[in-house]
């Protein structure tokens, strides 16, 4: 099957800024695309360019098999966006907004209107919200319009960049179900994202982005197995008790501690063997655990390990990250 997006050695300065440096990437269809990258990665520069807003200096750019360099025009009928910042007008009613948007692209005055209600049904905006005007809406209501601005068209290609950044758990979650439904009416997702548990949950293949690159990309799973070996995580009873088993480990062990929420991370080097041995170092030193266990890495261990940088400053609690021996 023919990729939705085909990009091949992307490179794109703003001034001295390398935003994009060969930036080579393939999305197919059929699922979610999750763009994962640190704040200034690229990831906003490289939707864009798949959106026609930018054009690249050098490197070629395929969305459903038309160049987005040549025909922007034929690219744009194809896609929708959802942009980091809210479009909407907030002087005008939700389903103004949204015939508005339908007219904008080219639908007829009875199908944009169509469009639009089905799209506020669809987002749990029909009854109270769609005659409001948009200045009174929530945060998360706000959010919502705007996707649903980019849904009027019936693109085949969505783009969504960072598009529950600032959602409440409950608003984020009917996101999700929105682009998991999304997903299973056959339009193709690509979308940002700086929450590792959103990727991890809806994307099918992930990539990695740091400087304008790629610098890993596969299913969830595959990240987390390349990434590293699986872990041994104790929960202690006495936050003292995290320097002193750190201390006590044997000098070469990766090992990632946090004293907030008292817990040692440790990796599981010798396997299942690891797990019995970091029980008996517990034993021996008399400290009191709360929980033990092994687990497979999370995303936000692949990310630290891949970019060496957390993916929000709220993953990275620890006073003294200390992960060493990890691949780069
Ligand atoms: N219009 C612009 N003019 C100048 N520099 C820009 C412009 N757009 C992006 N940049 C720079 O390019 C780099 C990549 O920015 P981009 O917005 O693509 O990052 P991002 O991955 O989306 O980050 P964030 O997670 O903060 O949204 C940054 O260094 C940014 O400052
Ligand atoms: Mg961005």
């Amino acid at each position: 099957m023919q990729p939705v997006i085909e990009a091949v050695g992307l490179t794109k300065s703003f001034g001295k800024t390398r935003a994009l440096e060969h930036l080579s990437l393939v999305a197919e269809s059929g699922h979610v695309t999750a763009i994962l990258g640190p704040n200034g990665a690229g990831k906003t520069t490289f939707i864009r360019h798949v959106a026609t807003l930018l054009a690249p200096d050098a490197g070629t750019l395929r969305v459903a098999g038309i160049d987005a360099v040549r025909d922007p025009r034929e690219v744009r009928r194809l896609i929708g966006l959802a942009g980091q910042s809210a479009a909407v007008d907030p002087a005008l009613t939700g389903r103004e907004n949204l015939r508005l948007v339908g007219r904008l692209y080219g639908l007829d005055r009875h199908a944009a209107a169509a469009n639009a209600d089905a799209v506020l049904t669809r987002l749990g905006l029909a009854d109270d919200a769609a005659d409001r005007v948009v200045r009174g809406y929530s945060g998360g209501m706000r959010r919502r319009l705007d996707l649903g601005a980019s849904l009027v068209g019936r693109p085949r290609l969505l783009l969504l960049d960072e598009p529950t950044t600032g959602l409440d758990p409950q608003s984020r979650n009917d996101l999700w179900d929105t682009i998991r439904w999304l997903v299973a009416e056959g339009t193709d997702i690509v979308m940002t994202t700086q929450y590792l548990d959103e990727a991890d949950q809806l994307a099918g293949r992930i990539v990695i982005i740091d400087h304008g690159r790629v610098i890993a990309e596969g299913t969830p799973d595959a990240l987390k197995t390349q990434a590293g070996r699986d872990v041994v995580e104790v929960g202690l009873h006495d936050r003292h008790d995290v320097e002193r088993l750190r201390a006590a480990l044997p000098h070469d062990t990766e090992v990632t501690t946090d004293a907030a929420t008292r817990r040692v991370t440790i990796a599981a080097t010798a396997g299942s063997r690891s797990l019995a041995d970091t029980l008996r170092l517990v034993d021996e030193l008399g400290i009191e655990i709360d929980s033990i266990a092994m687990r497979r890495p999370t995303l936000d261990e692949v990310f630290l390990a891949i970019t060496g940088q957390g993916a929000n400053a709220a993953t990275v609690t620890d006073d003294a990250p200390e992960t060493a021996g990890v691949a780069r």
